[in-house]
């Protein structure tokens, strides 16, 4: 049994911080970061690269600037954009969210700007669209890449001129909200094939919020599994299954999530509801979890919004010691040797990387 990031006796984000900030950058899965902004709220994690978008948001949110937040899908940007919303002047107002790129082209204008009564066939009233519905408050602009162009025109109106009109409406109306796009494609890449306005590009970001991927930050995934369990037990009728074993939960950290949070929160609720005695145990879990797919634990494609390079080789080289050390039961002279490394390199790359094993 092997406590990497795992061990639930370990209070993993009360470590002390290393003492600078290339030690506590550099530290990968045990990186630490002093405080908790306030607007995290519920939000669960105590990663520092996940405080630090926190941080981001508790500032964004005291202006009305508009943010623009990239990620992976299922990285919690609805959850980010939520936070601005609620941490800024606006809370009390609605926070309307709009997907781009789930509402068909032909419906999105409306949808966005409202219509007048016989504006086109079958607008048989007058619509109020999103914009309007949201003043006062903050527009959420979800997958804002799948704007179409002659929308991205309008969008750019209501960021810069703060106004808009509804379809088949001459009049002109006051945009009051603030907004927050959201983006899992590499937008910069679409402004360089003409399928995204360069003007509104610029114009959304204004202060960008990358989240980052939760093969990044894994020191989140036991408190993300913790408070899952917790949400689900009730909803999947297994309040016997009590918690998670270290193997099981080792496996977790270990995998790559591509789906990122919304995969690990799906996989939490399959394996509780299979769980076949008072823990979830690595059996219990769906084999490309179990490293049946292990090629994709070391995923060496590029993501679409980039990677932080440092990180990405850290959290491989944890991932390799991890699985050298599980095999040999913390053996460090056979764990060593299957890594091509001599005993001393081994033992000051764990101390370095404080992975200890469990007593
Ligand atoms: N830090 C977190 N704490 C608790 N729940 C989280 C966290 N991050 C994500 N989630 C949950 O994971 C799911 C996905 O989050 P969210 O919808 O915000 O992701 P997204 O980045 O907007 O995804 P997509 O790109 O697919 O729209 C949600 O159910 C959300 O509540
Ligand atoms: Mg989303």
């Amino acid at each position: 049994m092997t406590d990497f990031a795992t061990n639930a006796a370990l209070p993993l984000c009360d470590l002390t911080p290393p003492a600078s900030e290339d030690d506590r950058r550099s530290s990968g899965v045990f990186a630490t970061h002093p405080s908790r902004p306030a607007c995290m709220g519920a939000v669960i994690g105590c990663s520092a690269r996940l405080l630090e978008v926190y941080e981001i948001v508790d500032r964004v949110a005291r202006s009305e600037c508009t943010a623009l937040v990239t990620g992976e899908s299922g990285t919690g940007k609805e959850l980010v954009a939520r936070a601005i919303h609620e941490a800024s002047d606006r809370a009390r107002g609605p926070f309307v969210a709009v997907n781009c790129g789930a509402i068909p082209e032909a419906l999105l204008e409306s949808e966005l700007f409202g219509h007048a009564r016989g504006a086109f066939t079958g607008a048989v009233a007058t619509k109020q669209g999103r914009v309007a519905q949201a003043a006062g408050g903050t527009l959420f602009l979800d997958e804002v890449g799948e704007l179409p162009l002659a929308l991205q025109v309008k969008l750019l109106r209501v960021l810069q001129a703060h106004e808009f009109s509804p379809i088949g409406d001459t009049k002109v109306l006051r945009a009051d909200c603030r907004v927050v796009a959201a983006t899992n494609v590499d937008l910069e890449a679409a402004v360089a094939e003409g399928s995204f306005r360069e003007d509104l590009y610029y114009r959304l970001d204004v202060v960008r919020l990358e989240v980052p991927p939760l093969r990044e930050r894994v020191e989140d995934i036991p408190l993300l599994v913790e408070h899952f369990l917790d949400r689900a037990r009730s909803r999947v009728g297994r309040r016997d299954v009590e918690g998670i074993s270290p193997a099981a939960l080792d496996l977790l950290v270990a995998y790559g999530w591509p789906g990122n949070v919304r995969e690990l929160e799906n996989t939490i609720e399959r394996a509780l509801l299979l769980a076949r005695g008072p823990q979830i145990e690595p059996g219990d879990l769906p084999a490309r979890v179990k490293g049946l797919g292990s090629e994709q634990r070391f995923d060496t494609k590029l993501p679409e919004v980039g990677t932080d390079l440092r990180r990405a080789v850290e959290s491989f080289e944890n991932g390799l010691i991890r699985q050298a050390l599980d095999r040999t039961g913390w053996n460090k002279n056979r764990a060593a040797r299957l890594l091509g490394l001599n005993r001393t390199t081994l033992v000051e790359m764990l101390k370095r990387k404080r992975l200890l094993r469990a007593s």
